[in-house]
């Protein structure tokens, strides 16, 4: 069966290299898996008063009941001084809450940082797996991916001509497609 695989991107930017990324994963997934990038841009900002007041927002409404409906969660992000941007952190706490119906529960995860930088976003990738071990998403520990260079990496139509990076690119999404088949609560 295939699964369902919603993308979260940490990025706004019309040229980001994390939304592209997200877009070339998408095409090098496994038949087994359909990757969906969901956006958290027009999300408002997490408050806990309209949960508590039984008034959520209509907009954190539908995310919630969105990304409840997939199989398995990818995180595509930057890294904002040393950790996650905070567009992808607000989304994260926005699907947590009301406390006790997090929709990340147990689904299974991973994590791709990109950057310009030299070290791939590796603070951001390992903030975020910090989250992601209180929300209990199961996060795939290898292939690690912290993707460095980012502004050399794409061609002008967005695709990754270096046969390396996308051979564990093609690794990733193949042991990720494992990892939500063994892990994925839809199989109970
Ligand atoms: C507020 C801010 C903080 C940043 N901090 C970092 C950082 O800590 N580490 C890093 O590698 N790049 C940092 N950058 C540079 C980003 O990696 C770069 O802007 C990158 O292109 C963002 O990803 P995107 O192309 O997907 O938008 C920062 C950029 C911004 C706007």
């Amino acid at each position: 069966m295939v699964k369902k695989i919603a993308v979260f991107v940490g990025s706004l930017r019309k040229e980001s290299f994390n939304r592209k990324m997200a877009r070339v994963l998408t095409t090098l997934a496994p038949e087994s898996l359909a990757l969906e990038i969901i956006e958290i841009g027009g999300l408002p900002l997490y408050n806990q008063d309209c949960d508590d007041e039984g008034k959520p927002l209509a907009a954190w409404t539908e995310f919630r009941e969105r990304v409840k409906s997939f199989d398995g969660v990818l995180f595509v992000t930057p890294e904002y001084n040393r950790s996650v941007p905070g567009v992808l952190k607000n989304a994260i706490d926005v699907g947590s809450r009301p406390y006790g119906q997090s929709v990340w529960e147990g689904k299974p995860g991973a994590v791709i940082s990109v950057s310009p930088g030299a070290i791939g976003g590796f603070g951001a990738n390992h903030h975020l797996r910090q989250s992601l071990v209180f929300l209990n998403v199961p996060a795939m520990q290898q292939p690690e991916v912290y993707i460095g260079g980012a502004a050399k990496l794409f061609d002008a139509n967005g695709n990754i001509p270096n046969e390396t990076t996308r051979e564990l690119l093609v690794k990733f999404v193949n042991a990720f497609a494992v990892w939500v088949a063994k892990n994925s609560s839809t199989n109970l």
